[in-house]
């Protein structure tokens, strides 16, 4: 009888930027940056079932592009490619983080799809291998495979995974529309190229990093300086932003900002009540946008 072929489910989560501070252009056209990051619990879902050979992808959202650009098969292919291995995979893709949205979906994507093959295909490798694998398929995806929270710097390879103290719940906001992300860094650089403005936050992070570098560094909601330098770029040019950021914040949101390139927004609320309200009067009055109430993870699901 012909063994049942091997399959294995696994939710690939969007991440927020609760800090973000671009410092300069690199040579490669990348920028180096300094980043507090945090999973949310919004989920594409993924289901990789084990075939003899090829790679067949059968994705939700006919938004996505289904060849070469494709952060999935592309990170399929690197495994394979680092691995000489020959047997295939069929993957599944329910896709509801929102693409173009600075939410990571496409890295989570790709780390997702690493973590999978590596079991699936027995390959043995750990997260540290994998990010080295999968850090030029999305400059996101070594965060994700050390998530739920980390500080991240370099252009996103260097990544000091950190315990984030307190719950919270987040409404998160997404406009509807796509914002690519080489074009804010672009009109960033172009604008306004600048050393790198530390805060006193910051320097303080760094330094406490440094001395608990041995064990996870805790971090406080209420200790962290929101800011997202891209925000000069993006909120600009698409004035929607703010409105959602100012929106947040009538609903009673502890903090707003925008995440990653955005043009998703997100709010920060104490508890669970505060966000669903929020949600339950926003929905309405802006059948355009999608907006979510959910939670910051404490464990990765990758
Ligand atoms: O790595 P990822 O595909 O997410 O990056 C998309 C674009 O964002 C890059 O092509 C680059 O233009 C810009 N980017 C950058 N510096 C980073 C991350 C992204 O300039 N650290």
């Amino acid at each position: 009888m012909a063994r049942p072929s091997a399959h294995l489910k696994i939710k690939a989560p969007a991440k927020i930027n609760l800090f973000l501070n671009i410092l300069r252009k690199r040579p490669d056209g990348y920028h180096d940056l300094y980043s507090v990051l945090q999973m949310v619990g919004l989920y594409d879902e993924l289901i990789f079932e084990e075939v003899p050979q090829g790679m067949t992808l059968v994705s939700s959202s006919g938004d996505l592009p289904m060849d070469d650009r494709n952060l999935v098969i592309r990170a399929t292919r690197s495994l394979a490619r680092a691995t000489g291995i020959k047997s295939g995979v069929r993957v599944i893709l329910k896709k509801n983080i929102p693409i173009g949205a600075g939410l990571g979906g496409g890295s989570s994507d790709a780390a997702a799809t690493l973590m999978a093959l590596n079991r699936l295909w027995r390959l043995g490798f750990s997260r540290d291998d994998l990010a080295k694998i999968g850090q030029d398929l999305g400059s996101d995806v070594p965060f994700f495979l050390h998530g739920p929270t980390a500080f991240v710097s370099g252009r996103g390879e260097k990544v000091v995974p950190c315990v984030l103290n307190i719950d919270r719940w987040l409404v998160i906001i997404n406009p509807g529309f796509e914002v690519s992300t080489r074009w804010v860094y672009e009109q960033f650089s172009s604008v306004r190229a600048r050393a790198g403005s530390k805060n006193s936050w910051l320097t303080n992070l760094q330094e406490n990093i440094k001395i608990h570098s041995s064990s996870k560094f805790k971090l406080y909601y209420s200790d962290i300086t929101l800011h997202n330098d891209l925000e000069s770029v993006t909120e600009p040019k698409y004035p929607v932003v703010k409105e959602m950021k100012e929106c947040l914040l009538g609903e009673g949101a502890e903090g707003v900002l925008m995440s990653g390139s955005g043009p998703t927004v997100f709010g920060i609320f104490k508890g669970k009540i505060g966000a669903f309200n929020a949600v339950r009067k926003l929905k309405p009055a802006h059948p355009g946008w999608k907006i979510w109430a959910v939670k910051s993870l404490r464990r990765s699901p990758i």
